[in-house]
């Protein structure tokens, strides 16, 4: 059977206690080491939330030029300026020497620090400098939510070290409530009574997005089924590549289109009715499931490309060499597995002909992408780089092993010789 290359996490796995350790607040309360937590309509409001509350207008935020765009809309919407930086080969977040340079010659007041893919940075010396240099860190930590006894590793996990902490349970996320986010501050800095007593003001609503995104998405879960999948999505989907219908092949991601979106404090939503009654049915134990799951996953393919990437015909960022094996362990929560590849377009075009859904990652390089490319940069080779031989390995709970081998067993035959 053909499997997608993503798929959503159901929406019950489970109910939570409330008011015992299992619940979600308290659990992101207790990874992020902070005191309280807002919901809210998306993660990007939580962000648009903070920024408009905790900096003066006119603030100038640092940030990756390799991030979804929208969190790129809402420093500016918040009234303030992006300031771009490269990102790092090891983990694909923003290069944290060129953050620190920023902070430590007061060109920004805030940054936003991207764990991206998946991977965690330790940014312990980084918040060390914000701290000295009056700056604001705000760790977005959408893809890489962590569970503390998933790697005891150096005592951190995302979130930790931010004065803010962002969190999302979108439709593609380990926790997933249609749309919806989480915002975590400590309560003894001088913005946190202003926040509270906007978000006391806020309501919950159900607005038009979100029914768009509540039927996107049953209609996302209905199409991506084995029968439905396998004998007419995916002939279309292989049809149109062949035949170059870009527009049917991005399907409806919204990374795919960047465009400025302007919004203010009439766009501050809670979390509604619906994403809280499904908060309720995502459970610790669930994702603790998936994340085993998924560590299986890549060590396959860890495994099973070992000679690829020993050649460095292809480059799994930051993958370290233990007892001549190849391990993420401690690196990466394993949301996606990024590889980094030459002859993109040709690999793709055989494996898609060979009945793999795959495509290239969609994130691009903001420092280069009309409207942001107006904005400071520090630098972008890395970016561009990246954004050019980027594809990601499906990697999600319920992809089969199977799977996985065989699409390995393809990467090897399409490299054989080089
Ligand atoms: C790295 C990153 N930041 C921010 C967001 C935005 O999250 P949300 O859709 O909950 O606003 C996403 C969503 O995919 C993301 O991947």
């Amino acid at each position: 059977m053909r499997r997608p290359r993503f798929q959503s996490r159901p929406f019950i796995r489970g109910i939570t206690k409330p008011k015992k350790e299992e619940n979600i607040k308290s659990f992101i309360l207790k990874i992020s080491q902070k005191d309280i937590i807002f919901d809210y309509s998306q993660l990007r409001i939580g962000c648009f939330h903070f920024l408009l509350n905790a900096l003066p207008k006119g603030s100038i935020v640092a940030t990756s030029c390799y991030t979804i765009f929208d969190m790129v809309n809402i420093i500016i919407s918040a009234g303030h300026k992006p300031y771009f930086v490269d990102i790092d080969m090891q983990n694909l977040g923003p290069n944290i020497q060129e953050l620190k340079t920023l902070v430590e010659s007061k060109e920004v007041n805030a940054v936003i620090y991207t764990h991206l893919h998946g991977y965690k940075a330790d940014l312990k010396s980084l918040s060390e400098i914000c701290k000295k240099n009056n700056c604001i860190l705000i760790e977005d930590c959408a893809q890489s939510l962590w569970n503390i006894n998933w790697d005891q590793k150096d005592n951190f996990i995302p979130g930790k070290y931010g004065d803010a902490s962002i969190y999302s349970s979108g439709f593609f996320k380990s926790i997933n409530t249609i749309c919806g986010g989480f915002l975590v501050i400590k309560n003894n800095c001088s913005y946190s009574q202003a926040i509270i007593n906007s978000y006391n003001s806020l309501k919950p609503k159900i607005t038009g997005d979100f029914i768009y995104r509540l039927f996107y998405g049953l209609l996302f879960k209905i199409v991506t089924t084995d029968i439905f999948f396998n004998y007419l999505l995916f002939p279309v989907l292989k049809i149109s590549w062949a035949k170059n219908l870009v527009w049917i092949n991005k399907r409806a991601r919204e990374e795919n289109n960047p465009r400025y979106i302007d919004r203010d404090h009439k766009n501050v939503i809670r979390m509604n009715l619906i994403q809280r009654f499904l908060l309720k049915f995502q459970s610790i134990k669930a994702l603790d499931n998936d994340y085993l799951m998924k560590r299986k996953l890549a060590s396959i393919y860890l495994n099973e490309l070992k000679d690829l990437i020993d050649k460095k015909i292809i480059d799994i960022p930051g993958c370290i060499q233990k007892n001549n094996k190849y391990s993420l362990d401690g690196i990466s929560s394993y949301n996606q597995i990024p590889m980094l590849i030459y002859e993109r377009k040709k690999l793709l075009n055989f494996l898609i002909s060979e009945g793999f859904d795959i495509a290239a990652q969609h994130i691009r390089n903001l420092s280069r992408t009309y409207p942001y490319n107006k904005y400071k940069k520090v630098s972008d080779k890395n970016a561009s780089n990246v954004v050019d031989r980027i594809i990601l390995l499906p990697c999600y709970p319920s992809y089969k092993e199977k799977n996985v081998y065989d699409l390995c067993k393809k990467i090897n035959y399409f490299y054989k010789g080089i």
